[in-house]
C-alpha cells in the first residue's frame, strides 16, 4: 500500500486554475495506486491510467497556454514543455513494459507517477509562480 499524495499549500503555484488541475492530477495518481490494492487491479489501473493520460494532456496544454500569456521566458518555457513531453513518453514506455512484463510492473508505474508529479509541481511548476501570481485566470473554466 503506497501513501497518498496530499495537496497542501506547499503545492500552490498561485494560480487558482492550475492548482485545481494539479489537485485533480493528484487525485488520479492516488486512484491509480489505490486501484493496485483492489481485486480487479489490472482493469482498474488501465482505466485510471487512460484517464490520467487524457487529463494530463489537457492540463499541459492549458498550463503552456497560460505560461505563454504571462510571457514566461522562452528558455524556461522550452525546458518546461520538454518535461511534459518526457512524461508522456515515459508513460507509454511504462505501458509497453506492463504489456510485456505483466502486473508486477504496476507498483513501479504507480511509484513513478507519484514521484514525477510531486517533483514536477514542487520544482518545475513552482518556478513560474512569480509570473502567474498576478495573472487573472478566472476566464478559464476548470474541467
Ligand atoms: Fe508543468
Amino acid at each position: 500500500m503506497m501513501g497518498k499524495i496530499v495537496w497542501n499549500k506547499a503545492f500552490s503555484v498561485e494560480s487558482k486554475y492550475l492548482d485545481k488541475q494539479h489537485k485533480q492530477l493528484i487525485e488520479i495518481v492516488n486512484s491509480f495506486n489505490q486501484a493496485l490494492d483492489g481485486g480487479e487491479r489490472a482493469t482498474m489501473a488501465f482505466e485510471v491510467l487512460n484517464r490520467l493520460v487524457r487529463y494530463a494532456e489537457q492540463h499541459f496544454r492549458d498550463e503552456e497556454k497560460i505560461l505563454q500569456m504571462v510571457q514566461y521566458p522562452a528558455d524556461q518555457f522550452q525546458a518546461h514543455v520538454r518535461e511534459h513531453e518526457k512524461l508522456t513518453e515515459d508513460i507509454y514506455r511504462h505501458c509497453e513494459n506492463w504489456s510485456s512484463v505483466g502486473e508486477e510492473s504496476l507498483p513501479g508505474i504507480g511509484q513513478f507517477l507519484k514521484d514525477w508529479l510531486v517533483n514536477h509541481i514542487l520544482n518545475t511548476d513552482m518556478q513560474y509562480c512569480k509570473y502567474t501570481r498576478n495573472f487573472d485566470d478566472s476566464f478559464m473554466s476548470v474541467t
